[in-house]
C-alpha cells in the first residue's frame, strides 16, 4: 500500500496485508535503496515478501531492518526475513539487542504472556543476530535518508523511534508508543510502566511532527504533533496518588 512516493506500508493485520498479528511494517524507499520499519511476526513472511513485490520492489534490495522494539508483532519476524535477505537488522542498545539476540522467556514477558492467556502454550519466541545496537539520539544514513532516533521508555524499555524527512514532511515512526487519538501504549506486561512513559514521552515534545506512523492502528500525514501531544495530556490526566507507599500526615 503506497502512502507517499517514500513510504509504503507492506505488512501489518490492521489492514489485512498480512497475517499473524503482524504490526505495521513500512517500506521506505530512499534515494540509494530500500528498507523496513519493523519485521512483523513472522508467521507470514511469504505474504510480506510477497507485497513488497507487488509494489515493484526486489526485497533483495533491502539492506537493513529497524527494528522498532523488540516485542513479538514487530520483532520476530527479523530472523526469517534476515535469512531470506541478508540484510541488516538494527534494534535499541537499551535491551533490545540482547532481547532480540538471546532473551530469555522469562525476560522477554513469554512466560508473563502464557500465564495470562496472551500468547498460546506452544508460543516460542525467534532470537535474531542483530547487526547494530542503536544508542539513544544516534543518527545515520539509511539508503541516502538521514534518521535520527530517539529513545522512548514507558511502552518497553527498548522502543525506538526514528525521525526522518520524507517527501517534505518531518516524519517519525513511533512503534507502539502513541497511537492516533493520543492512546498511549501503556500495558500490563513487563517493562511496560506509568513512571517509564512520564519519563520517556516528554521526549516527543515539541518536533513540530507532520507525518506520525505508529507500529498499529492509524498513521497520520499532517499534524502528528498533536497526537503526541494528546497523548501527553491523557498521560498528564492518569491520576497517581501521591500517598502510595508514603505515610499520610495532617488528615
Ligand atoms: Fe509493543
Amino acid at each position: 500500500m503506497r502512502i507517499t512516493s517514500s513510504i509504503y506500508l507492506v505488512g501489518g493485520t490492521t489492514y489485512g496485508l498480512t497475517n499473524g498479528n503482524d504490526s505495521h511494517i513500512y517500506l521506505i524507499k530512499g534515494p540509494s535503496g530500500i528498507f523496513l520499519i519493523d519485521a512483523g511476526n513472522g508467521y507470514d513472511t511469504e505474504g510480506l515478501l510477497r507485497n513488497i513485490r507487488d509494489e515493484g520492489f526486489d526485497p533483495l534490495d533491502i539492506n537493513h531492518i529497524l527494528i522498532t522494539h523488540h516485542h513479538t508483532d514487530h520483532a520476530r519476524g527479523a530472523k526469517a526475513l534476515k535469512d531470506a535477505l541478508g540484510c541488516e537488522v538494527w534494534i535499541s542498545d537499551n535491551t533490545g539487542k540482547h532481547l532480540l539476540e538471546e532473551g530469555t522467556d522469562e525476560e522477554l514477558g513469554v512466560n508473563y504472556a502464557k500465564e495470562h492467556g496472551m500468547y498460546s502454550r506452544d508460543y516460542v519466541y525467534i532470537h535474531c543476530p542483530v547487526d547494530h545496537g542503536i544508542k539513544d539520539g544516534e543518527s545515520f544514513t539509511i539508503a541516502g535518508i538521514e534518521i535520527t532516533t530517539i529513545n522512548v521508555i514507558g511502552h518497553s524499555d527498548d522502543s525506538t523511534c526514528f525521525l526522518m524527512h520524507l517527501d517534505g514532511r518531518k516524519c517519525l515512526f513511533s512503534g507502539d508508543i502513541v497511537y492516533a487519538g493520543g492512546i498511549i501504549g501503556l500495558l500490563n506486561y513487563p517493562m511496560s510502566s506509568l513512571e517509564g512513559y512520564h519519563e520517556g514521552l516528554p521526549k516527543l515534545k515539541n518536533l513540530d511532527i507532520d507525518a506520525l506512523f505508529p507500529g498499529h492502528r492509524m498513521f497520520t500525514l499532517s499534524s502528528g504533533q498533536g497526537v503526541i501531544d494528546a497523548g501527553l495530556k491523557h498521560l498528564d490526566g492518569i491520576f497517581v496518588p501521591p500517598s502510595v507507599g508514603q505515610r499520610i500526615e495532617n488528615i
